[in-house]
């Protein structure tokens, strides 16, 4: 069984998302998707409209996620690549070069993202129409 992760905050779920998780997905037979938790998120200069356990929620009812899991830490990464056994970390290429060194046994991939659409895009969206 090959085993994917990848990791991001999946706040107002849109197609970028559903495109990347569905690619991730061919990648493998299992996919763990690292959420970032609402603490987390504060440590990266981002708030999230949507909590944790709503966006959890919300992956999990995605065909193509396995299993969801808090991120804390940007430390954790290589622990859970090793705890879960990882054969592919997959991620969007906005994140290009920044995980080539994560670890020796798994592969790293790096997928083109979806154009036009991002949560940011999507909140600055619906302040302009209001
Ligand atoms: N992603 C993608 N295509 C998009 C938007 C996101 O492939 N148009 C990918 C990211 O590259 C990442 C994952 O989806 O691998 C989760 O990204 P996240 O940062 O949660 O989503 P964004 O919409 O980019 O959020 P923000 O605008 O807050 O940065």
């Amino acid at each position: 069984m090959r085993t994917i992760i990848t990791y991001g905050t999946f706040d107002l779920l849109h197609v970028g998302h559903v495109n990347l998780l569905k690619r991730a997905k061919t990648m493998g037979d299992y996919l763990i998707v690292g959420l970032s938790t609402d603490y987390f998120n504060t440590l990266k200069h981002k708030q999230s409209f949507f909590s944790y356990s709503d966006r959890k929620i919300i992956l999990e009812s995605i065909r193509y996620v396995d299993k969801v899991i808090p991120e804390k830490t940007w430390k954790q990464k290589k622990e859970d690549i090793l705890q879960y056994q990882v054969d592919t970390f997959v991620i969007g290429d906005d994140w290009k070069g920044k995980f080539d060194e994560l670890c020796s046994f798994c592969e790293v991939i790096y997928l083109p993202r979806t154009d036009g659409i991002s949560s940011t895009i999507i909140k600055e969206n619906l302040r302009d129409d209001s």
